[in-house]
């Protein structure tokens, strides 16, 4: 039973196989935070007890207990305007102005397996791999009730989070924020980590010290964005990838959404995450019920490569769903870095009967293929094919591709329109904008409002029209701009700051249909590259194309920084020509395909201008490919080195029994006159020994993680690695 209770002092213990969670209902029912970390074993309840501390005012209830303050207490789901004046996980507008909560305990419930969230994605589990810890909460004089959920898969050492909140009182309210989780904190975990940066350069690592005040990591761009991820961790100073604690949180949601963290004025951490209140108010009728997104939490006291493990495993057997879930992804080639606009079958054919003979498995027609589109300014909306480019139509096209022994695959971007097109023309009332102001274009299109119902029925129709129409066996789902302008005629009490979380939920309606009615057809998620790379996503489409950079160097960062939460079959990534079109920077053939080996790997090129010598090259890297396709995928992934402190960029796949080991990476730039790389491994059985490919010596596991191997010299920059081990039988 991970989840124990007290009745008697109120006290409820969530264990996992490496980690405690303790919260409490208190003699006042105020719920509060006691502990998250490795097992205790016991209440740490005896680590609060507060004096007196000047302006942080009691509840009525303590009398002259002035030591007893919501503004110093460690609380699990803090509330608006009653006396914390901390950042809240829940604050209202009540029908008289007011805009006070006082949630206190109203009960709990255990149930066997993991809780659903409607209308939502979340982690899912088999009924004994998960428990479910509901705590009920009540605000007396507004009758708002909050339910906080705790899904527990104690095996990877994972509690989720959720909120359901729900207005039983008579007079409709606004909700102005509803996080998904609080974890509040003692100052054990002085830095975070969190994911920047921008289109074409994603996930990039800070770790940062925690500050006095509020530091935060969110968006406001409608969706997960390329800026900020909504994944981050909490760590001590000394924490390494191999030692020390560390806390890792995930939200499962793919629109606006923040983490905020504050450092408070007796130094102790306040994490308050989910939906972003600005931009957000949110009418609860009597009688109505609001879901929070899920959030995803670990704890490890082994540092960060334990914690990515475990997210890992989550993502890729309890998130991801589906035919492709588990199963080998297709090696794929996309047309767009090859041709982008400039196509027609018969230079698409040319290129996929090449790809075929290189080993390719599936060929993806990307932008351009519809409508009026030969620049991106115009023809999104119009999901009929040109046949002025594609004179055999979507059906003929797929058929040929086939007889290649290829599948195919085509792009898509469901969520946009451009104003010259058929679609806007019929309805410009579609296309998010507000009456009586121009809207904002983001790469010359507007965006369709997705939280209206006839714009997701005839997005279904057309999208599970063009499914049928032809061979389709992959859809990339793209979606190229910001949101803003937020306006809905549809919305009745003209509540905007209630549309873009429509927005999300809408697209997850459509997502949902779309994926359970076409089982068999592998969806990648794409924004501009990596700009929704979220668990949200992730729940329908099992891969996400990483960063529309497709430059070898940049990618060992962009790809080191998803590593944290997100396992390599997640992450889409692409072998393209060079000199790189996003770099102008040249790169071996043999470097460019160890980096995209590094996810659900694919070609970006036109296959038709290559030399003989590099489609012979490719030829040997999809047999590779394939065949450590099931290691690099069901594998464990090892971060060997730091790309942003480093000269090499190394990682590493351990198959589960520790019986192979691919060890990959790259020198960035040459070093005269120096000695050989040495590297530790990781993951091995320290008892088993180990044939090295590069030198067919054999070294015990011991020997290797902790002496290390040396590299092979390196020549030239970019120099690329990739070394074999096996298990000497
Ligand atoms: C986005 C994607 C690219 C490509 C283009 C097409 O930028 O990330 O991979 O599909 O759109 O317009």
């Amino acid at each position: 039973m991970p989840v124990t209770v007290n009745e008697r002092s109120g006290l409820f213990r969530i264990e996992t196989d490496n980690s405690e969670y303790q919260l409490m209902a208190d003699s006042y029912g105020v719920l509060r935070h006691l502990w998250y970390g490795e097992r205790v074993g016991m209440s740490m309840e005896h680590l609060q007890d507060y004096p007196d501390i000047g302006f942080s005012g009691n509840i009525y209830e303590a009398g002259n207990d002035r030591g007893y303050s919501l503004d110093t207490l460690p609380l699990e789901y803090p509330c608006g305007g009653i006396g914390d004046f901390r950042i809240n996980a829940v604050s209202a507008v009540h029908s008289d102005g007011s805009f006070a909560l006082d949630l206190r305990y109203d009960g709990y419930s255990i149930s066997g397996g993991k809780y659903i969230i409607e209308g939502l994605p979340a982690v899912y589990a088999d009924y004994d791999e998960a428990e479910t810890l509901e705590i009920f909460l009540k605000d007396t004089a507004s009758d708002v009730f909050v339910t906080l959920k705790y899904g527990v898969l104690p095996k990877l050492d994972i509690i989720t989070r959720c909120a359901v909140i729900e207005n039983r009182g008579s007079s409709d309210i606004f909700l102005t924020n509803a996080a998904s989780f609080c974890l509040d904190m003692p100052s054990d975990y002085s830095e975070w980590i969190h994911f920047h940066g921008r289109h074409t350069c994603e996930r990039l690592t800070e770790r940062r010290p925690l500050l006095h005040g509020i530091q935060e990591s969110s968006s406001i761009r409608g969706t997960s964005s390329h800026q900020q991820n909504p994944s981050l961790i909490l760590c001590g100073k000394d924490c390494t990838e191999t030692s020390g604690s560390c806390i890792g949180v995930l939200l499962m949601y793919s629109g606006n959404f923040s983490a905020r963290i504050e450092y408070d004025q007796l130094e102790q951490i306040r994490l308050v995450m989910g939906i972003n209140s600005e931009l957000f108010r949110w009418e609860l009728k009597s009688g109505g019920r609001f879901f929070t997104p899920e959030a995803v939490m670990s704890y490890s006291g082994a540092g960060f490569e334990l914690l990515s493990h475990n997210f890992h495993k989550t993502i890729r057997e309890h998130v991801c769903r589906g035919k492709y879930k588990l199963s080998e992804r297709p090696v794929l080639i996309n047309s767009w870095e090859a041709a982008y606009f400039d196509f027609d079958d018969n230079k698409i054919l040319t290129a996929a009967k090449e790809a075929a003979r290189l080993g390719i498995d599936m060929f993806v027609l990307d932008d351009g293929w519809f409508g009026k589109r030969n620049d991106d300014r115009s023809g999104l909306g119009d999901w009929y094919v040109n046949t002025e480019k594609i004179r055999y139509g979507l059906d003929g096209l797929s058929k040929k591709i086939k007889s290649f022994g290829m599948d195919f695959g085509l792009w898509i971007e469901p969520e946009m329109v451009s104003e010259d097109s058929w679609l806007y023309r019929s309805h410009p009332e579609w296309a998010i904008a507000v009456p009586n102001r121009k809207p904002t274009r983001g790469r010359y299109q507007l965006v369709l409002d997705i939280t209206r119902e006839d714009v997701r029925e005839y997005l279904y129709n057309v999208i599970s029209g063009i499914l049928k129409s032809a061979e389709i066996s992959y859809i990339k789902w793209d979606m190229n701009r910001s949101v803003c302008d937020w306006y809905s005629a549809c919305l009745e009490n003209k509540s905007m700051g209630e549309m873009p979380h429509r927005y999300v939920l809408g697209l997850y309606e459509l997502l949902e249909r779309l994926t359970s009615d076409f089982p068999d057809v592998l969806f990648e998620g794409c924004s501009g590259g990596g700009g929704r790379f979220d668990a949200g996503m992730l729940y329908y489409c099992p891969q996400i194309w990483c960063s529309d950079d497709t430059d070898a160097f940049e990618r060992t960062k962009i790809q080191y920084g998803t590593s944290f939460f997100y396992p390599v079959s997640s992450i889409g990534s692409h072998v393209s020509a060079v000199p790189n079109h996003q770099t102008g920077r040249s790169i071996s053939l043999k470097s460019r395909c160890i980096a995209a080996m590094h996810g659900s790997f694919g070609y970006e090129l036109d296959p038709a201008a290559l030399s003989d010598a590099e489609k012979a090259e490719i030829i040997t890297q999809t047999e590779r490919f394939k065949k450590c396709r099931g290691l690099i995928h069901n594998g464990k992934y090892y971060r060997l080195t730091d790309p942003f402190d480093s000269n090499l960029s190394l990682w590493e796949y351990v198959s589960e029994d520790k019986s192979e080991i691919l060890l990959q990476g790259m020198q960035f730039r040459a070093v005269p006159n120096f000695t050989k790389n040495k590297i530790k491994l990781r993951g091995l059985d320290e008892n088993k020994n180990y044939i090295v490919a590069a030198d067919e010596k054999i070294y015990s596991g011991k020997a290797l993680m902790s002496g290390g191997i040396l590299l092979p010299e390196a020549s030239g920059d970019f120099f690329a690695y990739e070394i074999f081990i096996a298990e000497a039988k």
